[in-house]
């Protein structure tokens, strides 16, 4: 949308400032003033919400979804649709990766057979399952529905536009998919982003495949790299899924659209890498994001700076065409000259401001261990401008509370719903000591509390909160929990076993969840 749109139904607002504080009076109407208090960081094996919330657990990995396919692991972007015949609504699940020790007993490293591989293979990629609001406002997934459908890395993907990469217009799956985003049109974008942990890396000199340090599907599929690191569009409503290569090859996170006045789109999206960039992509044509001009960030001059072959020699040096230089898109990015980041994540557009928000989640190797939220603001609030400005929006530490930002959300009212992504290995250790778990916050934007950060919810053990989605009709929140006791060394040593019962194998699942906070600062 434009920015002149997303003004047309947000609040007018003041810019945020930081300002914690763990009680927050969140009636805008000041004679029904309720006071809600933000949680403490926690470290318990449990999805923890703030008093005046609670929730229920809608679906989890393993679930049948019809006769003949289950929910896959790790869920992370979601995204609701109505259907068109106005009957309910579509609900669209990435599936990023799996911890074999819970899909088939045998821990990365140790001997796989090929049955072993197609179990990992179907736990990734995408879930679509019709989803329904009961009589008693309670959300279900309808079982066997002849909408639901799995995506998965043995589904055939066309390339867009016929392209062939490696003499193939289709590849062999979607994996890594983390983020995503959706189009004015009302598909879905879902990013492949490291899609490395699978098949591993081309070796930019000599062209052998680095192997994963991962999964090691390359042992068993000689599936090329190049086929995995792209933005996949899907339909919905039938499962066509397309791999774009206009939006380049990359560890995408995510993919955010905002529609131009003449219905070209652009694109932002973000390497999730240490010192990797930032992009954007202009389509060339209107409703349709299959061709288009690449970009990349340069923070220091504010610049976007071309991708385009014939606009560098640099690149026509060291690149045979387009098409290589979206597949190498890193490499043609340095060459000239994209600024290098900490690990660009989720990136959202603030209804209020028109802004481009961007967390940074963290960048060990340069000593930035608690990450930050940037803001980009192009010229002349011009998405397609060429030119831009940025500032930091917060910054993790032991002031804003938070560390590691990874999805973010703006709801209706402005307010920016993020969550934290310390890694596992990592929670509750070093710099990560005081922010126990992995946790979903809110920065507040207007009334009284504006700018105040609550810690809405806490993960359970190892695991991190993503994929958040507003329900229709309802002031509530989908919320995904993403690998819940990933550091479990056994079965038999588990560090999880959410959502069941203590000893049982933890599974990641979607939550819904409501109450009068969200009632309040929604209404
Ligand atoms: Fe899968 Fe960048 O988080
Ligand atoms: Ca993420
Ligand atoms: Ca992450």
């Amino acid at each position: 949308m434009e920015r002149r749109t997303f003004l047309d139904f947000i609040l007018k607002g003041a810019a945020v400032s930081v300002l914690p504080m763990p009680l927050v009076s969140c009636a805008t109407d000041s004679k029904s003033k309720i006071i809600f208090k933000g949680l403490d960081p926690q470290t318990a094996d449990l999805f923890q919400l703030m008093d005046g919330l609670s929730f229920e657990l809608l679906i989890k990995q393993g679930d049948q979804i019809s006769e003949n396919d289950h929910f896959g692991s790790n869920n992370d972007y979601t995204a609701i649709v109505p259907k068109p015949d106005g009957d309910g609504y579509m609900l669209w699940v990435n599936h990023e990766y799996l911890n074999p020790l819970f899909v088939h007993g045998k821990a990365n490293g140790v001997d796989k057979t090929l049955e072993d591989v197609h179990l990992e293979m179907y736990e990734v990629g995408g879930s679509l399952v019709e989803l329904t609001r009961q009589e008693d406002a309670s959300w279900q997934i309808v079982y066997d529905s002849l909408y639901n459908k799995r995506i998965h890395a043995r589904t055939r993907i066309p390339f867009s536009n016929e392209t062939a990469i490696l003499g193939e217009t289709q590849a062999m799956g979607t994996l890594a998919n983390c983020a995503g985003g959706r189009t004015p049109w009302g598909t879905i974008l879902t990013c492949e982003e490291n899609y490395d942990n699978f098949y591993g890396e081309r070796h930019p000199v000599d062209g052998s495949i680095i192997p994963s340090d991962e999964f090691g599907w390359e042992k068993f599929y000689d599936n090329p790299p190049e086929h995995y690191g792209w933005v996949v569009e899907v339909d919905p409503m039938t499962g066509a899924a397309k791999k774009h290569t206009s939006m380049g090859r990359c560890s995408h996170e995510c993919a955010t659209v905002v529609q131009l006045e003449d219905k070209r789109c652009v694109v932002y999206t973000g390497d999730d890498a240490n010192d990797e960039h930032l992009y954007k992509m202009i389509s060339k044509n209107p409703n349709d994001l299959s061709e288009g001009s690449l970009y990349v960030a340069n923070l220091e001059k504010g610049k976007w700076l071309s991708l385009n072959i014939e606009d560098h020699e640099v690149l026509k040096a060291n690149f045979t065409d387009q098409l290589d230089v979206q597949i190498r898109m890193r490499e043609a990015a340095k060459l000239v000259g994209a600024t290098p980041l900490a690990r660009p994540e989720d990136i959202e557009v603030d209804p209020i401001t028109g802004h481009v928000f961007v967390a940074l989640t963290n960048n060990k190797p340069k000593g930035d261990y608690l990450g930050s939220i940037m803001k980009i603001m192009e010229s002349n609030d011009d998405y397609s401008s060429m030119t831009f400005n940025h500032e930091t929006f917060l910054t993790g530490g032991s002031d804003t509370g938070f560390a590691c930002p990874d999805n973010l959300v703006f709801d209706k009212k402005g307010n920016l719903w993020f969550t934290t992504d310390i890694s596992g290995s990592s929670i509750s250790k070093g710099p990560y000591e005081d922010f126990g778990n992995n946790a979903l916050f809110v920065v507040l934007r207007s009334g009284d509390n504006n700018g105040e950060i609550l810690r809405v919810a806490t993960a359970p053990k190892d695991a991190e909160l993503t994929g958040i989605s507003f329900a229709p009709q309802s002031n509530e929140i989908f919320v995904c929990v993403q690998h819940p006791g990933d550091s479990s060394t056994g079965l038999d040593a588990l560090s999880s076993s959410w959502p069941g019962a203590l000893g049982e194998v933890p599974k990641s699942g979607i939550v819904v969840v409501k109450g009068p906070f969200l009632d309040d600062l929604l209404a």
